[in-house]
């Protein structure tokens, strides 16, 4: 055969067909379907490069995707028992486990981890900005407006004590709920756990309403760090009923300090805290610190943003000098026994 290994012009192409076929064709495009009936024959005899890769491609694909398979079962079979083998056996190497586990091995490890109290109390402001499934963003379908609804202390307070503390006259309203009965966690404070916290089954994040939602899902959920740092931020985290006592009956809410030093309070706000709101409290937004502690839940309120501090803002816990609760507490009692507005004392 003289046919070479391309597609004919037209001219080649009759020329072709007519010594080969007899003229059974009256012409010929360049389509290559129009070869049908001599296709057989040329393509065992002229290899067109296509369709040689075609043939020839499937053949290492099977083999691929039949051998794939027993190598991947085997990684599945064998994986769990050396994890679950050491963690049964060795508690102490468990940080080394977690740190290179996956998200799926670190929520089944998850109530062995170490939480930090100090990370569970910005988790508890707003946990999606911390190390969440996407830093700052919110979970899959929830409106900006509606943050409110996820955020553990517009339920439970700053001081998770709920309806009975800084929230108690606070109401629900289109973008955010209240504070209910069941939202002070008072009596739960040293033995919360996981189950609790991940609350699976309960609420979903875009269902608006006062009860506690499921934590637990996946793609907008707490991870597994992330719930340990917040069960260590309510079991053992410092909160402004470990210094202070709240009347409640006082409109706004009023706390009073207990054992508070003002001079030492003095000396760290001067320290700590004067460089960025002034000597007299006035200088971020105006009288921000006198407005600020004038209204209900404000000392909550700021009591946790002086220990934990705000993740993304200038004022985090490292700006203000890791305060102790008690360093704290002298702050406040300064702030409250002196910068004007401040409540109830100025
Ligand atoms: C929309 C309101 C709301 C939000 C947001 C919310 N909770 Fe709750 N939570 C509740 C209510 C109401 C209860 C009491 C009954 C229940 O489980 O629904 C509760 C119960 C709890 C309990 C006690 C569970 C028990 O069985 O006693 C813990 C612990 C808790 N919440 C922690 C958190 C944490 C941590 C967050 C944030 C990650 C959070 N909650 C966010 C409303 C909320
Ligand atoms: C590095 C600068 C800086 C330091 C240090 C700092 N703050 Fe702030 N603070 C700010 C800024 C800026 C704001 C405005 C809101 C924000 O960014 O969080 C603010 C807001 C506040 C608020 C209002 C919080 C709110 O959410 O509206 C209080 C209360 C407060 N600061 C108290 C203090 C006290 C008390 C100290 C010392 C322990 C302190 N700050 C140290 C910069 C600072």
């Amino acid at each position: 055969m003289v046919l070479g290994a391309r597609r004919p012009t037209n001219k080649l192409c009759m020329w072709v067909l007519g010594a080969a076929f007899g003229l059974v064709f009256g012409g010929c495009s360049d389509d290559i379907t129009y070869y049908a009936a001599a296709d057989a024959t040329v393509d065992s005899t002229y290899t067109f490069p296509d369709t040689s890769v075609d043939t020839v491609a499937p053949s290492p694909d099977s083999s691929v995707d039949t051998t794939a398979p027993t190598p991947d079962s085997g990684v599945d079979a064998a994986a769990p028992t050396p994890d679950s083998g050491v963690d049964a056996a060795a508690p102490s190497p468990d940080t080394s486990v977690d740190a290179v586990a996956p998200s799926p091995d670190a929520s089944v490890d998850g109530p062995q981890l170490t939480g930090n109290e100090y990370i569970g109390g910005l988790i508890w402001n707003k946990y999606w900005e911390i190390r969440a499934t996407g830093n700052g963003i919110l979970p899959t379908g929830l409106a900006a407006t509606d943050v409110d609804f996820i955020r553990c202390k517009a339920c439970h307070g700053w001081d998770a004590l709920g309806a009975s503390g800084g929230y108690v006259r606070r109401t629900s309203n289109a973008t955010r709920p209240a504070p209910s009965v069941g939202s002070d966690l008072s009596a739960k404070l040293a033995t919360a756990t996981t189950a609790d916290v991940l609350n699976a089954g309960g609420r979903a994040f875009t269902t608006l309403d006062d009860t506690h939602p499921d934590y637990s899902l996946s793609g907008g959920g707490l991870s597994a760090q992330q719930t340990a740092d917040v069960v260590a931020f309510l079991n053992s985290g410092p909160k402004v009923q470990d210094i202070a006592s709240l009347d409640t009956a006082q409109n706004p809410v009023a706390y009073t300090f207990t054992g508070a030093d003002t001079t030492a309070g003095q000396t760290l706000y001067g320290t700590n805290c004067a460089t960025c709101h002034g000597a007299d409290g006035q200088t971020v937004g105006g009288s921000i610190l006198g407005t600020y502690f004038s209204s209900d839940g404000k000392y909550s309120e700021g009591f946790h943003k002086l220990i934990y501090g705000d993740a993304t803002g200038a004022m985090t816990r490292t700006a203000q000098g890791n305060l102790t609760a008690e360093q704290a507490r002298d702050i406040l009692a300064y702030i409250q026994a002196n910068i004007p507005g401040t409540f109830p004392q100025n």
